[in-house]
């Protein structure tokens, strides 16, 4: 493995952005995270394609991300590449009720286009973080609502194979998970919402981003909820009744709005975030008997917990 070499090549076979070392703090809503040993953000599809044939050739493992903001980057940095897509995957377009979008478009601006619009379904995602691919390779959602069931197809790059559309009912759901990531790199995606009352539109998304505001620490450095919820339980209760709300552990604190929510206050390493998880994991695993699973997803290498 060379990340050297794979560069150099990169840098003559991709049209974007292909730099070695990139800190990962800057890739991520937690703001935390040690050097990729390469970002390359790719604006073409082709550019995907040779992307990945240069990384398999040269034996570097590689993972794709979006906004970052379901992620918690180790302190040490990731030893593969981080892949971003571009400027042709961040398009979208609202054909009747469905719209048709790039994986590296931000969720908020097709929550907008349906809201503007008067069309219903993506009303719940309001105020969610991140791309649609992002959303989409975790299923993202609300307590009873996700994106999955709006999806008519997903297009992936499937590696040494190429584009590959895949119809809703080809696709595992899970209540925030999927088996797209497994199967490629999420391109592009059709929704098909429905036409509505707009002003039953406006209303609900605005009570969804109410309340999210009220139970959520929005506008801090955050990466949603730090665990799923346990069937028929909330984590964020639990949590609570341990006694972990307001938590510190160096710079990572459990939020005092909901206890789900880690936050970085400012100077947070992976190894604090990570030392709050096991202490959690380890108080609602002895006084309930309940193994709390990470909803986010870590990236590079694990020092803790
Ligand atoms: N609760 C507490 N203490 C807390 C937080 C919550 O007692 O510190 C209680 C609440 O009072 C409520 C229950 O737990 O009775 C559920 O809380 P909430 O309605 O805030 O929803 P949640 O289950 O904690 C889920 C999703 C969120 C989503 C909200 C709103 C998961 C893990 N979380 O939260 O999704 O925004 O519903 O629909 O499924 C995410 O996935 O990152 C995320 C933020």
């Amino acid at each position: 493995m060379s990340v050297r070499r794979a560069s150099d090549r990169l840098s003559t076979a991709v049209t974007g952005i292909v730099r070695r070392d990139e800190p990962l703090a800057r890739r991520t809503t937690y703001r935390i995270g040690g050097p990729a040993a390469l970002y390359i953000e790719c604006d073409t599809l082709s550019s995907i394609g040779k992307a990945l044939d240069i990384l398999s050739e040269e034996g570097i493992e590689w993972t794709v991300l979006g906004r970052g903001s379901n992620v918690l980057a180790s302190d040490e940095g990731y030893d593969g590449a981080v892949i971003v897509l571009g400027r042709e995957f961040k398009r979208h377009r609202v054909e009747g009720d469905r719209i048709r979008t790039g994986s590296g478009v931000v969720l908020a601006a097709i929550v907008r286009d349906a809201y503007s619009r008067g069309l219903g379904g993506l009303e719940f995602a309001a105020g969610i973080p991140g791309t649609v691919g992002g959303a989409l390779a975790m299923n993202a959602g609300s307590r009873d609502a996700w994106i999955g069931s709006l999806v008519d197809t997903v297009t992936l790059w499937v590696p040494g194979v190429g584009l590959r559309s895949f119809h809703h009912r080809e696709i595992e759901w899970g209540y925030r998970s999927t088996d797209l990531v497994s199967r490629g790199v999420v391109v592009e995606s059709e929704l098909r919402l429905h036409e509505a009352d707009r002003e039953t539109v406006r209303r609900v998304t605005d009570a969804c981003l109410t309340a999210r505001r009220a139970t959520q620490p929005v506008g801090t450095a955050n990466a949603g909820s730090v665990f799923k919820n346990p069937q028929g339980d909330s984590a964020g209760r639990l949590i609570e009744a341990c006694g972990f709300k307001g938590r510190y552990r160096g710079g990572a604190q459990v939020s005092e709005i909901h206890a789900n929510f880690i936050i970085n206050t400012g100077d947070a390493r992976a190894a604090d975030v990570l030392g709050l998880i096991s202490e959690i994991r380890e108080a609602v695993s002895q006084t309930y008997g309940i193994e709390l699973e990470a909803e986010i997803r870590f990236l590079g290498r694990r020092t803790e917990a």
